[in-house]
């Protein structure tokens, strides 16, 4: 080849770049002029606020810390509550401690897992990383007012847990360096499986991922759908939900009836199929009415507190359209005598646009 030959493949090559560079840079211009007054970027001290993550390795875990006995106070004020003072309640969640001998710390395989003598399984039974411990405490714990204990106070409250696991002396002292040592004592550590079913423990495990390095498949389609056996196990996710918002649980009582087609873009979603007169935004709006105008201070989701609950009142008549002209009614003047001797007041101040939107939102609840 040429030395011009070259040259004029360099330079085609480089024009190749700075067009691609500067279409990018374009695209970049139009993003910046289309959103140009959404949001900041964050500073260095929100980031950091947020990226609190202790990694298995213990990348993350800040400095700091705590004794079994600091521990021990910490914990009777703040968590015994719920956890029982020796981590052993079994009232608000399962125990945290328990099931796990001087052997299995020896060994790094909790026994009672494996001959299932022990009745339930306890958080040290399961946990193979030490720095998950303190990663949830810290972010999480205590279960009504997280991200309220300090560095310090997340490692006396471990080193206390950690005594009661028999892993340190009452007069320890936890800090980011012996931490790291003590993972080689935790009962569980080389306990740690990935090759069972997330319902079914004894079944096969339901996502595998295997990166892709080359010729991969462009088109990647997501799925999601409760497999029938799993459906209902916790009871209906409907009413256990919260009722406003846009994240409403699926009634897992019924099964799925509606696939959305799969043109519907990547993700195929498998839910319920309700048949209703309004369109998906009315309904929900029909759970902001319905809060907005006091009717939940007498109608509870599923239980009744003046009036009937919601759940009962959907029952009664889900399905018989024509009601809704009798119950707008109702509604709006007031009544008596189809629930209980106790008056529904008159709410005159609503429209019966509005009432419609609310009454068919408490007839089809989702
Ligand atoms: C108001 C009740 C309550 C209080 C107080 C409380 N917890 Fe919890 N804790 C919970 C609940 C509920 C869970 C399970 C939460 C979940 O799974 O979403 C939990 C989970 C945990 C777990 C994880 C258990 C596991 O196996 O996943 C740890 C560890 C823990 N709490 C420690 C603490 C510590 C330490 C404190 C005190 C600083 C504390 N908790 C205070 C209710 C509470
Ligand atoms: C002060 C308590 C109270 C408030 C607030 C209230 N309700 Fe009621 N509601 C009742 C009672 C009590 C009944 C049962 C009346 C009956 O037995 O006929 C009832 C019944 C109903 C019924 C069923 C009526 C029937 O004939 O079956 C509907 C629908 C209803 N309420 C909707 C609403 C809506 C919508 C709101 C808010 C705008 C609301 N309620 C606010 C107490 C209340």
């Amino acid at each position: 080849m040429s030395r011009r030959c070259k040259h004029q493949k360099i330079t085609i090559f480089s024009i190749g770049i700075y067009l691609i560079f500067s279409s990018w840079v374009l695209a970049q211009d139009q993003l910046h002029t289309r959103y140009s007054n959404i949001g900041r970027q964050a500073t260095q001290a929100e980031v950091a606020a947020w990226d609190i993550d202790v990694r298995p390795d213990f990348k993350g875990l800040p400095k700091g810390s705590g004794s079994v006995a600091q521990g021990q106070d910490i914990w009777e004020a703040k968590c015994a509550s719920c956890h029982g003072v020796f981590g052993e309640s079994n009232e608000v969640f399962t125990p945290i401690i328990g099931g796990t001998t001087l052997e299995d710390i020896k060994r790094g395989r909790v026994n009672a897992l494996i001959d299932r003598k022990h009745p339930q399984r306890t958080t040290f039974m399961k946990l193979a990383t030490l720095s998950t411990a303190f990663d949830y405490i810290y972010r999480a714990m205590p279960w009504n007012a997280p991200r309220t204990l300090s560095v310090d106070e997340t490692y006396s409250t471990l080193a206390y847990l950690l005594h009661l696991t028999e892993m340190v002396p009452a007069e320890f002292v936890l800090n980011e360096v012996n931490m790291m040592q003590l993972q080689n004592k935790m009962p569980n550590r080389d306990g740690m499986t990935t090759d069972h079913g997330l319902w079914q423990v004894s079944g096969k495990p339901d996502v595998r991922a295997v990166a892709c390095m080359k010729n991969c498949i462009k088109e990647v389609k997501i799925e999601s759908s409760l497999p029938d056996y799993a459906r209902n196990s916790h009871h209906n996710l409907a009413q256990q939900n919260r009722i406003f918002g846009p994240y409403l649980g699926v009634d897992t009582t019924r099964p799925p009836l509606l696939e959305l087609p799969n043109n519907s873009g990547l993700i195929k979603v498998v839910a319920k199929e309700v048949p209703r007169t309004l369109p998906t935004d009315d309904v929900r709006q029909g759970g902001t009415l319905f809060k907005k105008n006091n009717c939940a201070a007498c109608h509870g989701m599923n239980h009744k507190v003046l009036g009937p609950s919601v759940v009962e009142i959907s029952k009664k008549y889900q399905g018989k359209t024509e009601a809704l002209a009798t119950l707008t009614k109702k509604v709006k003047n007031g009544g008596a005598g189809v629930w209980g001797a106790v008056p529904m007041p008159a709410n005159p101040q609503l429209a019966d646009s509005d009432i419609k939107i609310i009454l068919e939102w408490m007839i089809n609840p989702q």
